[in-house]
This record gives structure tokens, sequence and C-alpha cells, in this order.
């Protein structure tokens, strides 16, 4: 089972495979931003990727577009349409 890392929380949790990155930190008590409630809309929920970007599901089409709309750093994801296949870190400007 995938481990996520909460950098720089210093939490780290276990979580099925390909669980979203919203749901893993939700289901924790993590806060991260949402107003859509993970619907992929909002994009408030983006986060940054420390470590493990390739064991990350690829970017759906809603992704895409608030990446492009919201200036999304190469290393940046939005957690609610991101799955989980291995271990990962990320991280927020806000924790
Ligand atoms: S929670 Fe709104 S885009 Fe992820």
């Amino acid at each position: 089972m995938p481990r996520v890392k909460f950098l720089p929380l210093k939490r780290e949790v276990e979580i099925r495979n390909g669980e979203t990155l919203f749901k893993a930190a939700r289901v924790n008590g993590i806060p991260l931003g949402s107003s859509c409630r993970g619907d992929c809309v909002c994009g408030w929920c983006r986060v940054e990727v420390v470590e493990g970007m390739e064991n990350l599901s690829s970017p759906e089409e809603c992704e895409k577009k608030l990446m492009a709309s919201g200036n999304y750093g190469k290393h940046e994801r939005v957690a609610c349409s991101t799955r989980v296949f291995g271990d990962v870190s990320i991280t927020t400007g806000y924790w």
C-alpha cells in the first residue's frame, strides 16, 4: 500500500492503492483547501509534489484545465484528481 508524507507537517499515512491525494489528506484530518468538495473545479486543493511524481496518475482533462488556467508549476497537482500508486511526499504553501 502506498505511503503519503505530508511535509512539513511530518505526518505519514498509508492509503489504498489508487486513492486520491485529496482523500488521503481529508480522511487523516490534514487540512486541504477546497470549495468544490473534491470535484476538480475550484483548484484550491493544489499541492506541490516533493517526491514520487512518477507514482501518480496522469492528469485528467479537468486537472489539465485547472493547471493551464492556474499557471501550475511542473511539480504541482490538483489533489482531488490525482491518484496515488506508490510512495509520495507533498506539501502546500500553508502547512
Ligand atoms: S477540491 Fe476543488 S479542485 Fe480539488
